[in-house]
């Protein structure tokens, strides 16, 4: 066994955080064993309307899952992100903007945001939102996605925020699940130097779904886009028409605040919805606890504002801390691969936070354009969305921290609405590539096959075994799929979808999906998204897509594809075939390889052996398990005779 190297709590960091490892045994030890108790107390860090009496009520009884924080108190979200901070730091920054183009910046104090928030809050109201009501965004990483966001909150609307680079169908899909009349994005998007045509994709979607009465469009580029008399509005000249004064509506603790559509292993992806107290009491504490944020902290978290790390991460938690949070519209190799080390240096980060997708692309690019910057303001490393590998967490640790700054490695969902298994900085000793211990109020469970909880080093499926304020309350339009997707598998826990082993430590080591989900560079999509796309295709019979391990983004995207007969493989239709599943779904969707294959292999009852097109992805020809129970057994000597290299 290899060991595994240990890193202490560095001694600046015992001195200066909120939290020690004996604080948080003693605060985890409460959380759990007295919910109520100390929710009740941690609810207090915002401001409540209407005081709650009731903390926790909560079941994951299969027959009746019902998830409530906080019930009867009264809030917004707006109100704890903005105006409460009116007073003690009006001029202080509160979002700090890099542009695409390294010249282009803004900076916007709480005052500021205050106004811009108000404005297009009554923006809305001019076109008729009402408190409830669902408001698509597609917008590019620019202030007005935050301002949009707090907008909706304010006035009491649910904002479903859908990531700029899905395609018109994926946004036509989001705009009609959520009956959503109102879309708002910009003229054009611009990230690498490329632009991304907002506008025209969101005209596209709007035909498709129907319902679409008004779309506000945000300059960005100011380039001419067709406007739609009655329809479209530029937000610069409407929001010229409205006042800047708009109060908060009062929201109960359970009143919907998002929508945010997430891929699962089957069908279409799903509507998760966060509500509004229990969320920003559980963004708040994790972002103040596991970046240990204190005034006048600069905090970047690298993640777009379409994923949930964005909402969670960028907007909602450190608005809620009064934090300075920095929004960063491009990308991590442009102009240079030096651009994410320049923009820490350029605005004094202390806190960054990224994705090992975007780690091992830097770190490919060597060490040289890391040295030429001085990143002497930070102090902390985060990264998210899949498993770091440890080579790559001891480059970022090395080479990006100067081995100065611990990492905290943060496992969460969409579904948890925040951090659930991380380390934290002056209490956790670090293990490269395990996420390490359960945030306050988490009970993580390692399941086997037959859904009984192990104890001590084990391995297995990781279930959560009872309710936290920030977990997802439902899907939207669909509560039995909710039932079924997340507490069915294993009656009376929360299903995660990943598997995961406990060390001797009792340190979690997150071993990736074990359903039908794959995490292509830190994106998460369902194999079944993607064949459908494929089948789409006039030429295409059948298809099966099935993750790999890809050196930069995690995993890759293999699709083994059954032509209609008289079709012929070809460079050209593979071509074909890569550029459809980009206009489908999206670029992060692009297949990475494509084999055609005369037959797929299937049981005698006609379901694709997955497990087979996994292996032979892998490259792992020699463990192909037992094929005797295929319908046609030769077709596995074709499949790995014809396999494709991957890139
Ligand atoms: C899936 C959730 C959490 C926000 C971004 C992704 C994987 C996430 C880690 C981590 C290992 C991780 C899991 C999870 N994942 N963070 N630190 N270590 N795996 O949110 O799109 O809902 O994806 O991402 O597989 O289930 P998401």
């Amino acid at each position: 066994m290899t060991t595994v190297k240990v890193y202490d709590v560095p001694g600046e960091w015992a001195n200066r955080a909120f939290l020690n490892d004996d604080t948080y045994q003693a605060m985890y030890h409460r959380s759990v064993t007295d919910p109520n108790g100390f929710w009740g107390e941690q609810a207090r860090r915002i401001d409540w309307f209407k005081p709650f009496t009731k903390v926790k009520n909560t079941s994951y009884d299969p027959h009746n899952v019902s998830i409530k924080w906080f019930e009867d108190g009264t809030t917004n979200v707006a109100h704890n992100c903005i105006d409460r901070h009116l007073a003690t730091r009006g001029d202080q920054v509160a979002i700090i903007w890099e542009g695409d183009d390294p010249k282009d910046d803004r900076k916007i104090t709480y005052k500021e945001l205050h106004a811009e928030v108000s404005r297009f809050a009554n923006v809305l109201k001019a076109r008729g939102v009402k408190k409830g009501d669902r408001v698509t965004i597609y917008l590019p990483m620019i202030p007005e996605a935050a301002v949009a966001m707090l907008a909706c909150a304010r006035i009491g609307a649910v904002h479903s925020v859908v990531f700029g680079g899905f395609s018109p169908d994926s946004l036509a899909g989001r705009i009609e699940d959520a009956k959503s009349s109102v879309v708002i994005t910009a003229d054009e998007g611009l990230r690498g130097g490329r632009k991304v045509p907002l506008k025209a994709n969101a005209d596209a979607a709007a035909t498709r779904a129907g319902g679409v009465d008004t779309i506000v469009v945000v300059r960005r580029t100011n380039a001419a886009v067709p406007m739609q008399a009655g329809r479209d509005v530029y937000y610069d000249e409407i929001a010229k028409t409205v006042s800047a004064d708009c109060p908060c509506e009062e929201m109960g603790a359970e009143d919907p605040l998002f929508i945010l559509y997430t891929s699962g292993s089957t069908g279409r992806p799903k509507g998760v919805l966060h509500t509004t107290g229990g969320y920003l009491v559980y963004t708040s504490i994790t972002h103040q606890y596991v970046f240990d944020y204190h005034d006048g902290d600069i905090y970047w978290c690298t993640a777009d504002v379409g994923w949930v790390t964005g909402h969670s991460y960028i907007v909602y938690g450190p608005l809620a801390n009064g934090a300075t949070t920095l929004m960063f519209e491009g990308v991590p190799n442009y102009p240079s691969n030096s651009r994410f080390w320049e923009v820490i240096d350029k605005h004094k980060v202390n806190i960054f936070y990224t994705a090992p997708t975007a780690i091992r692309a830097l770190m490919q690019a060597g060490d040289a354009p890391v040295k030429k910057t001085s990143r002497e303001s930070l102090r902390l490393l985060g990264s998210v969305g899949e498993p770091i590998n440890p080579e790559a967490w001891e480059w970022y640790h090395r080479v990006v921290g100067d081995d100065r700054c611990p990492i905290v490695d943060t496992w969460w969902q969409t579904e948890t609405g925040g951090i659930l298994i991380t380390p934290l900085p002056g209490a956790t000793k670090l293990k490269p590539g395990s996420a390490t211990r359960p945030f306050f109020g988490v009970v993580p469970q390692i399941v086997d096959p037959a859904g009984n909880p192990i104890e001590g080093p084990c391995e297995g499926s990781l279930c959560i075994a009872d309710s936290w304020p920030g977990q997802m309350r439902t899907v939207y339009g669909d509560h039995e799929r909710f039932v079924q997707t997340y507490f069915s598998t294993y009656v009376g826990r929360y299903f995660t979808g990943d598997g995961c082993r406990r060390d001797e430590d009792g340190y979690y080591w997150i071993t990736g999906r074990v359903d039908d989900v794959i995490n292509v560079a830190g994106h998460r999509l369902g194999t079944a998204e993607v064949e459908s796309a494929l089948v789409a295709h006039p030429k295409v019979s059948e298809a099966a897509v099935v993750g790999y391990p890809h050196d930069i983004k995690g995993q890759g995207i293999y699709a083994y594809v059954t032509l209609m007969s008289g079709q012929q493989p070809s460079e050209e239709l593979r071509a074909e075939l890569v550029a459809w599943v980009r206009k489908e779904i999206g670029p992060i969707a692009s297949p990475d390889v494509i084999q055609f294959a005369p037959g797929l292999p299937k049981t005698r009852s006609g379901k694709i052996m997955r497990r087979i097109l996994r292996k032979i992805a892998e490259n792992e020809f020699g463990n192909l398990g037992d094929t005797s129970t295929l319908a046609d057994p030769t077709v596995v000597d074709d499949l790995v005779n014809n396999r494709q290299a991957s890139q």
